[in-house]
Order: structure tokens, then sequence, then C-alpha cells
């Protein structure tokens, strides 16, 4: 079946899917974006993502491409037409095309593109299952790492220096030696005591949607939270240590920098983390976590 997307107006398929040459996004990285759980073929945290695109584009002077029921027609309209029952959904919004110059142009109009894919989450989950391993760098990115940009240089070095080391992530750490973010997740890590640290909001890290769905699964967990700073020395020595993301949902980080995180298993809280959020995705859209998730997790 071929992949359809969404390109400013038009249901198109993925080989004619393109933007002009002098989109801004293209030329500037002048846009923002979403990612989406989907499951069940519903959109998972779909408020939450789409308050956060609204935040990102008024952070930036972008204007809505469409009002919120429209877009949400075509984001549903995409997932439909990909028939994606369990998978991501991408939505990108640029300042549009106009003649290359660094001033915003007087009458470009927002571009939005939007697609999406299957993704097994049984793999996801086998992953999660076995643990991941993570290094660090330095954090090279701007001073606005809340705005959800395209702008994503230092992050795929980041990433790329993660897969050369044969690590699914990399762990960004600033100046003064606390880790901001991963490349595209937010950190985690479980001190000796059982508290969950995780860097509080800032302009240093991006607002996750899966962190604040992971604190509230913790909050109702009777699990006690502190969003603080956490240096890399830290969390070498931490009894767990996992990431969130829309896609990776709470992943057990089992190694930091070559060293094994306590007995180099992935810990009972993230797991427990994982499996809760799952039930929370359950509540949401229907999906059932044992059908997708098959055998391996629970
Ligand atoms: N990444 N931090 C960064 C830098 C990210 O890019 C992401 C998301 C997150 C986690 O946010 P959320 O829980 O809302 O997915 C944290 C997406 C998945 C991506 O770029 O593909």
């Amino acid at each position: 079946m071929s992949r359809i997307a969404y390109v400013d107006g038009r249901y198109v398929p993925h080989r004619e899917a393109s933007v002009h040459i002098e989109d801004r996004g293209y030329q500037f990285a002048d846009g923002v974006y979403e990612v989406c759980a989907v499951m069940n073929g519903r959109l998972l945290d779909e408020a939450p993502h789409l308050d956060r695109l609204d935040r990102s584009l008024r952070e930036l002077r972008i204007p809505q491409p469409m009002t919120r029921p429209a877009l949400l027609r075509v984001l549903r309209e995409v997932v439909r037409r990909n028939r994606v029952r369990q998978g991501l959904v991408y939505m990108q919004v640029t300042r549009g095309v106009a003649r290359r110059d660094h001033p915003f142009p007087a009458h470009a109009r927002p571009v939005l593109v939007v697609a999406a894919k299957h993704v097994n989450f049984a793999k996801t989950a086998a992953r999660a299952a076995a643990g991941v391993k993570v290094i660090t760098v330095p954090d090279q990115r701007w001073a606005r790492c809340d705005i959800k940009s395209v702008a994503l240089l230092p992050n795929i070095l980041a990433k790329q220096a993660a897969v050369e080391a044969g690590a699914f992530e990399a762990w960004q750490v600033d100046e003064d030696g606390y880790v901001t973010e991963g490349s595209s997740t937010n950190a985690w890590i479980v001190t000796k005591d059982g508290v969950l640290v995780t860097r509080q909001l800032g302009n240093e890290i991006l607002p996750g949607i899966t962190r604040a769905a992971i604190l509230a699964i913790a909050k109702t967990s009777n699990l006690k939270v502190e969003e603080r700073p956490f240096t890399v020395a830290e969390a070498k020595s931490a009894r767990e240590a996992f990431v969130t993301s829309a896609t990776s949902f709470a992943m057990p980080v089992i190694e930091i920098d070559g060293q094994a995180i306590a007995n180099g298993a992935p810990g009972s809280i993230a797991r427990m983390l994982f499996a809760a959020y799952w039930d929370k995705a359950k509540i949401e859209t229907g999906v059932d976590p044992d059908l997708i998730l098959g055998s391996t997790f629970r």
C-alpha cells in the first residue's frame, strides 16, 4: 500500500510529497514539529501535543496554519489513509515560502506537512525488556530548547554519536556537568532512595509530553519525584535510569558511557512506568497492550 502525506492542503503519495525550495523550513529551519504515538488508530496525548505545537508557533510568531478542529481532521485523515493502527504521526509547520531573506516575510502563509508511519511496538517493548545504552555528549544547542523547532543539527549529531558508539541515545550535558536531556528524549534517574529525578522545565529542555504523563503516573503511584538537575556522576551511581518520549515511552537505561547502572538490568520502577504508561494508553485509545506488546514486557 502506498503511503500518503498531507502537504499544504493536499493529500499526496509520498514520492510526490515535496515542498518548495524556498520553504523557510528548508532554508532556515524556520519551523516547528510534533510527533504523536498512534495506538489503535488514535493519537495518544493528542491535546497536550497540539497545545505544545500552539506554544512553539506562538514563541516563534508563526501563525497557526488552521484551526484545531481542522488540524485534527487532517491528522486523523492521514492516519486513516495510511491505515496506521500502531505507529506515529509527524506534523510540521514552517513559516512558509518566500524569497530568501532573513527577516520574517511580509506575505508568507504557514505550510503544514503531516505524515504517518507504522511502528512495531512489540520491538519497542523488547528493547525496553533488554534496556538501552546511553552515552554523554556536550550540549551544543541554542538557548530555547523548550521550543520544538525543526532545527535539530546538534540533536542529530548527538544521536549519530550514540549510534556509532552502539548506544540508543546521547544525553546532552551542560557546561556545569548537569544532564539536560537526550537528543530526542527526556532523561531520568532513580536515586538509591527510590526518588525519581528529572530536570526541571526551563529553556534548556523540551517540556516532554511523555515526561508529564510519567510525572502524573508517578504521583498516583506515590513515588517521590524531584524536578532538578543531576550530574553524569550521579546518574552513573543511580539505582535506575530511563528516558521518555512519545516513541520510546519509559525506556530503561542499563549503561551510561560504558558503565553499568546498578546490576546492569532494567530497573523495576522504569519497568513499572512502561507498563503503567500502556495502561493509560489503553484507557485513552482502547489499545490492548497484551496484544500489541507481546509477552516480552509483562
Ligand atoms: N522527540 N526532548 C527532545 C529533544 C525531543 O526531541 C523529544 C521528542 C523529547 C520527548 O518529548 P515527548 O515526550 O513529547 O515525545 C524530549 C520526538 C519523539 C522526535 O523528535 O522524534
